[in-house]
């Protein structure tokens, strides 16, 4: 890949990948959610020891559900499709680590197809436990979040206390050899 043509076409996509929380109505195809998923499966993790099981919520009433978890996802509802990670439970860290690269790589998929994509977390232990009695999760897995993915209408944060856009400055978050 290294000096191709549409290298910088990748970086622009990179960088433009946004917290989707408004959809428009439309459908994530079975195409679709089958590049997720292998581009999910194909996630590197701790020792490869791949941590995870993904439940795909594409029924309307499941994702009201998980909505209903906690007021800051309240948005989850009309996103037509979501992929609740599920880890096994077995090394906090590491599988909050794994999680975190699976998330990124399932929202750069779905924008690298024209769709939006947002993480949301469940919450506290007993939202949590709610989440997993909603999708049938064993009580000794983790489950903290879902990934929301649909056609976007738009990144802007609908919420009523919504978190702030943008990005630091490069000349403040990195310096070279020694931190400064
Ligand atoms: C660990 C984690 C948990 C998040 N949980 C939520 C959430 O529960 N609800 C929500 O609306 N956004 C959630 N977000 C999205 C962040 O608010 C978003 O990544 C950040 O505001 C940057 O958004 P932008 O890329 O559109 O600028 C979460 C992000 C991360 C990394």
């Amino acid at each position: 890949m290294a000096g191709s043509a549409n290298q910088a076409e990748i970086n622009e996509l990179m960088k433009h990948v946004r917290q989707s929380r408004q959809y428009e109505a439309g459908a994530v195809t079975e195409e679709q959610v089958q590049q997720l998923l292998e581009v999910a499966q194909w996630t590197g993790s701790s020792r490869n020891t791949q941590p995870w099981h993904f439940v795909v919520v594409n029924d309307a009433d499941q994702l009201k559900a998980l909505s209903d978890v906690r007021t800051p996802i309240n948005w989850v509802a009309d996103a037509p499709l979501g992929v609740a990670i599920v880890l096994d439970g077995n090394s906090e860290v590491s599988e909050a680590y794994d999680e975190g690269r699976v998330t990124e790589r399932l929202m750069i998929s779905a924008h690298a197809m024209g769709l939006g994509a947002g993480v949301a977390w469940f919450g506290d232990a007993d939202q949590q436990a709610e989440a997993k009695r909603i999708l049938g999760i064993p009580a000794e897995r983790t489950a903290r979040s879902v990934v929301a993915i649909g056609p976007s209408r738009t990144s802007k944060d609908p919420r009523p206390n919504p978190s702030q856009g943008g990005r630091n400055p490069l000349s403040e978050i990195v310096s070279y050899n020694k931190m400064d």
